[in-house]
């Protein structure tokens, strides 16, 4: 199994990393075509602007519209790029997504039809249909050290595990970062232009919200889970933690509402403080903070009658709840 060598970027040695990746890009792809797909977090954000450094046009850029992402977040995403120049095509996917999600709720079997429908569905369609041979992808140090320690299968890790991308999917996988975690990964987004919403954006995994879903992830339970998220993002981002999020448990538990008993959902906080994702301890949140967010869920998100703040570090528990 090939893991790659920790680089470390800070303000010195990172326009030398640029260049030298982007050089690297442009040999492999040749003269061809390359994909990529923007979710807006950090490190397809700095994928993309190193791709269309090395290959300008010839880099497609699609935001796929999985039904899985937060409020507004492929509108927000364009604009954003527009502004630095890249042009970015919306591919919608929910029903496709949704699909594959019907019946499913082992956490590991949620997380492969995450990546059988991104990787062989939608990018084999893009790839087809643009006649990229390459797909270009974000996939950083960290995601490979969980996968091959089989703590989670992460959406975006192929080649470590020894599954060819060429013979699986019909298409070459470039992964630029695969030497850097998340701090350096910021160092990079920020030499590259990019602004600090996106350079500091807290990290949001590649199955997106189903990663914060526990049991069937459906259009319903998906609509929960994004309007508990935006109230935690709103209430926390001021914390300058590493990560914050709200989970949908599968537990029901007796509440009431209007005087009537209301056998309702259950909403999980958790807010974590940590460097590069490995290890992460809860944030010590004031109390009138977490009774606010408590009042906010409970208002405001249909059905809950339950929230709680996780208190668990990493290890042994992980920043995802699936
Ligand atoms: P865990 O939950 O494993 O998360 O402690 C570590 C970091 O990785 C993010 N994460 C993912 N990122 N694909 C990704 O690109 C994935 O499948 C995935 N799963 C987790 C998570 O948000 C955290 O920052």
């Amino acid at each position: 199994m090939k893991v790659a060598q920790e680089i470390r970027l800070v303000e010195s040695n990172v326009k030398e990393f640029i260049s030298e990746k982007v050089k690297e890009i442009s040999s492999t792809a040749g003269d061809g075509i390359a994909i990529n797909a923007l979710s807006g977090g950090v490190d397809s954000a700095a994928v993309t602007m190193l791709g269309h450094q090395a290959l300008g046009e010839r880099l497609k850029t699609y935001f796929v519209d999985n039904g899985i992402m937060r409020e507004s977040e492929p509108q927000q995403i364009a604009e954003i790029f527009k502004k630095q120049g890249v042009n970015i095509k919306i591919f919608d996917a929910k029903e496709e997504f949704f699909n594959a999600f019907k019946g499913i709720t082992d956490p590991e079997e949620k997380r492969e039809a995450v990546t059988q429908t991104f990787y062989k569905n939608i990018f084999g369609k893009l790839v087809r249909e643009s006649n990229a041979k390459h797909l270009l992808q974000g996939t950083i140090l960290t995601d490979v050290d969980e996968t091959i320690a089989g703590i989670k299968r992460q959406h975006n890790v192929f080649e470590q595990l020894g599954i060819d991308p060429q013979q699986t999917f019909g298409y070459k996988i470039i992964e630029p970062l695969v030497e850097l975690r998340k701090d350096s990964v910021r160092v990079l987004a920020k030499a590259l232009g990019l602004p600090e919403s996106i350079y500091n954006r807290p990290p949001f995994p590649g199955p997106a919200l189903a990663a914060r879903i526990i049991g069937e992830v459906t259009r319903d339970r998906v609509d929960i889970v994004r309007k508990a998220t935006s109230i935690v993002e709103e209430e926390l981002k001021s914390t300058g933690a590493f990560q914050y999020m709200a989970i949908l448990h599968q537990d029901r538990v007796t509440g009431m509402r209007n005087g009537k008993r209301d056998f309702g959902l259950q909403i999980e906080v958790r807010c974590w403080d940590s460097i590069d994702a490995r290890e992460a301890t809860p944030t010590d949140l004031p109390y009138n903070q977490l009774r606010k967010l408590a009042d906010d869920i409970l208002n405001s998100v249909p059905g809950v009658v339950s929230v709680t703040y996780n208190i668990a570090t990493k290890p042994p528990s992980t920043i995802e709840a699936i």
